[in-house]
């Protein structure tokens, strides 16, 4: 956890608070996380763990988050639940479940809360989700918005590719401007060049997290498994691996299953006798 942050649980008020007219004190930390241990080891380092939607290709083999659910959410949400203890909990809203009207995201954001625990939820899209954002947020429910390359919009970005780096710039900039005056407390930036990413960091009130979006914003987030090398079937540019566990785990069952066919493993210290004590 930074400097900064303090040692009862982290707020949206607190994170909101992070970002002074000067811009923010230090750089928030943030990482997504989906199980119990790995929030725990995410929560004494971050200022906010995010379930995020990416669970569904991170950890169940799926080819895009589209096809991922609330129950997912609930389930995976739950589990890190039970890690956290200080960073601010986050739940991502699955496609399909918020971009109808305000009236079914409330519901939703709702349930997540409600069979969570979390104490906010992130969802994709500017200026069209703004309305939603502010029916939300007077209604009790925290949001983190999410605006430049929104994954649950790959089908109609035809890709997950650089955003704004011609004349939807503007739009991505207004996007973000929309969703901070709806009441956001803080807006991940996906996916998009530094300049741009600087520009909105610079025009908004509210923390700027970036993800493929440069140290210009007030933050930075990545999916866990990508910065520990567990997640390997794609690569993004912006992923720095600070470790290479899925290599390293890969020659653990490789060690193992050599152990099992050579009859090494178990050694005489992993086997019970018929004493007690043996
Ligand atoms: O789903 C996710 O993990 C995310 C972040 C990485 C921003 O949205």
């Amino acid at each position: 956890m930074s400097a900064q942050t303090p040692s009862r649980r982290v707020t949206p008020l607190d994170i909101r608070a992070r970002k002074g007219r000067d811009g923010i004190d230090a750089p928030l930390v943030c990482l997504t996380a989906y199980t119990t241990p790995v929030a725990r080891l995410a929560d004494g380092e971050c200022d906010i763990v995010l379930v995020g939607d990416s669970v569904g290709m991170v950890l169940h083999g799926m080819a895009s988050t589209l096809e991922v659910t609330l129950e997912m959410m609930i389930l995976h949400g739950r589990a890190v639940a039970r890690g956290l203890e200080k960073a601010l909990f986050v739940v991502d809203m699955p496609f399909g479940t918020y971009e109808e009207d305000p009236g079914q995201a409330f519901r939703n954001a709702a349930r997540l809360m409600r069979e969570t625990g979390c104490h906010a939820v992130k969802l994709e899209g500017g200026q069209h989700m703004a309305e939603t954002i502010r029916f939300l947020v007077q209604r009790g429910v925290p949001v983190m918005g999410h605006v430049g390359l929104t994954p649950q919009g790959v089908n109609v970005f035809g890709g997950y590719r650089v955003q704004g780096r011609g004349p939807d710039a503007a739009r991505i900039l207004a996007d973000a401007e929309a969703v901070a005056a709806a009441g956001a407390f803080a807006i991940v930036i996906e996916k998009v060049p530094e300049r741009l990413a600087a520009e909105i960091t610079r025009a908004v009130p509210v923390p700027t997290i970036g993800i493929g979006a440069s140290a210009a914003c007030d933050g930075q987030i990545l999916v866990i498994d990508d910065m520990l090398g567990l997640f390997t079937a794609f690569r993004p540019k912006f992923v720095r691996r600070f470790a290479e566990l899925g290599a390293e785990a890969a020659q653990a069952v490789a060690a193992y299953a050599r152990a099992v066919r050579a009859r090494e493993f178990p050694g005489p210290e992993h086997v019970f006798g018929d004493e007690a004590g043996r």
